[in-house]
């Protein structure tokens, strides 16, 4: 029986009330009223990044023990199953934008823990753009499109890149093959930042998160994936759908480096610094578990676009780390669920932890549950409500300095990682590292190109020099001419 939002059975579903077979239509006609105004309010704002994304539930499943860093409950037990949701993304591209291309992509992952939501919110890189969470709203400008233009900017990307040196090491991994995925499946995950493990002695273990796709690393090249684009727009969220209903269900290996807190003073990098990784030489990768993904949301608007991941969410045992970007991430998250989703988020079905939640704020718009009255709304009180637990508390961690804008660059090696990098890749890889970083730089003002040439000659002469030559072979006009007013700047910022 179709029935209105209030409960009542709908005489007619396909007719307008109106007065005479031609009209006009009557005010009374409720029903349509109704459903031309839900309409108008069926969009929540997309996510200002990673808005295009698909997500599957699944579990994960311990398989080797590590409570000697832990005392989170989920890793308790070898055996032990976690529900879980992930979502993955493309950064820069908006809700309807293609599946295939060239971008970081998301990797969020949910663990709905006996003692509460854990998220992961990573990305299928190691490392990040930026180490001060400052540049990150500018960063992100330059990846959405030119104010005047409406159409995204190489140049804008180039300048950025090019004066902010940090993010040569991520700039690498996205031009490298790994920037181009071939869908979700056939791609690793990290948490990227360092976090903290914290176990039941009160010892704290800095930590780092990787998921390896047990599927295998597959990626496309730029001309791969642009024929893709012309049949499919949503080629990954098909390849991931598709998979998990014919029961293929994909998997990764949970891993974890582990660097015991006091190492943190003798490193020749900062372990805290999101642009670098933990050499596997120094800090290898410990088996924790498989993740696998083995069911479909049932609907995509209320389980995957109002899914809300938060880095702040952590659960006794995990903590953070004193690394910028991740401390300034413990507060953008939520801000931002609550402008897009409402002020009780948390409640919806999706988000809703699996136990049990007892807190004090309770009012607001869109509660949609009745809380069981009682005497006890505020704290401290004498009527039994929910109090601290003291034996969560995570271990104190020290800090020193004095306050003041510390400059991230000072005494900073930008350049031997991304090196290290360059120098794994084989002579294809690199080829297709230097025509895909070529390519990416049409219309770029010379100025630019030469000043990020140089950030790759000190990561390696032969870098540098390949993607000159590529330059060479692929732009078509010369570099200086600039091909839309978007690629004009008024002055090197330097
Ligand atoms: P290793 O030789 O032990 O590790 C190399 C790593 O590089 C592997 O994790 C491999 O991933 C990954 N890799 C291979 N090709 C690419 C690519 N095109 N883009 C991104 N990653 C790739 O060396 P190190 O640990 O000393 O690291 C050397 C460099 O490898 C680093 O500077 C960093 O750029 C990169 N890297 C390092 C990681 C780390 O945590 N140490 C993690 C990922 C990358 P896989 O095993 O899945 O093939
Ligand atoms: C999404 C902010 C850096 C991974 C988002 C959102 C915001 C945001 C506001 C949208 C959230 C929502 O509406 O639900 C920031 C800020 C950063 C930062 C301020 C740095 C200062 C990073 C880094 C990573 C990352 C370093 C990965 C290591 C993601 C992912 C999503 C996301 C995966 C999508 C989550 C989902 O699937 O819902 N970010 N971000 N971000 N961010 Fe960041």
């Amino acid at each position: 029986m179709l029935t209105s939002t209030a409960g009542a059975p709908i005489p007619d579903n396909q007719n307008s009330i109106t007065a005479g077979p031609r009209g006009p239509i009557l005010l009374q006609d409720y029903q349509l009223i109704e459903k031309l105004a839900h309409q108008n309010r069926e969009r929540v704002p997309e996510r200002v990044v990673h808005a295009k994304g698909s997500a599957a539930y699944g579990t994960l499943t311990v398989t080797h023990d590590i409570t000697k860093y832990t005392r989170a409950k989920l890793f308790d037990g070898i055996g032990k199953k976690t529900d879980l949701l992930l979502r993955f993304s493309t950064v820069a591209g908006e809700r309807g934008a293609a599946d295939a291309e060239r971008d970081v992509r998301g990797f969020a992952l949910k663990f709905y823990t006996e003692e509460g939501n854990w998220d992961l919110v990573g990305n299928n890189t190691p490392v990040f753009f930026i180490r001060d969470p400052m540049k990150f709203p500018d960063f992100i400008r330059t990846q959405k499109r030119h104010p005047r233009t409406n159409m995204r900017s190489a140049t804008a990307m180039w300048d950025f890149w090019s004066l902010s040196p940090e993010s040569l090491h991520q700039v690498t991994i996205l031009f490298s093959d790994r920037g181009l995925p071939q869908g979700y499946r056939p791609m690793n995950g990290y948490g990227s930042h360092t976090f903290s493990f914290w176990n039941n002695d009160g010892e704290r273990y800095w930590v780092k998160f990787h998921f390896k796709s047990m599927q295998g690393i597959r990626t496309w090249t730029n001309e791969e994936a642009n024929a893709v684009i012309a049949e499919d727009r949503e080629s990954a969220q098909r390849d991931l759908y598709e998979a998990i209903e014919r029961g293929d269900f994909p998997r990764w290996r949970m891993c974890v480096q582990i660097m015991p807190e006091a190492d943190a003073e003798k490193t020749s990098y900062n372990p805290f610094d999101l642009t670098k990784v933990w050499p596997h030489s120094e800090y290898p990768l410990i088996d924790v578990g498989v993740v696998e993904l083995n069911r479909n949301p049932d609907h995509y608007f209320a389980e995957v676009e109002q899914a809300s991941f938060s880095p702040s969410n952590v659960v006794p045992g995990i903590g953070y780390s004193p690394d910028k970007v991740l401390q300034a991430r413990l507060f953008a998250y939520a801000d931002a669920h609550r402008y897009r989703v409402g002020t009780h988020y948390e409640a919806l079905p999706v988000n809703k932890p699996r136990s049990q939640v007892n807190t004090y704020h309770a009012d607001g718009a869109m509660r949609f549950d009745a809380p069981v009255g009682t005497d006890a709304y505020y704290e401290p009180n004498s009527f039994g409500g929910p109090v601290e637990v003291p034996s969560v508390k995570e271990p104190p961690l020290r800090i020193n300095g004095d306050a003041t804008f510390y400059d991230h660059r000072a005494g900073n090696d930008d350049y031997t990682q991304p090196g290290n990098l360059f120098r794994l890749l084989g002579a294809e890889q690199q080829e297709r590292l230097f025509s895909n970083i070529a390519g990416a730089m049409q219309g770029v003002p010379r100025f630019i190109i030469d000043r990020q040439l140089e950030h790759f000659r000190r990561a390696d002469p032969r870098y540098a020099a390949g993607v000159e030559a590529a330059i060479a072979r692929i732009h078509t006009a010369p570099a200086s001419a600039p091909t839309t007013t978007a690629d004009v700047i008024p002055q090197a910022a330097e």
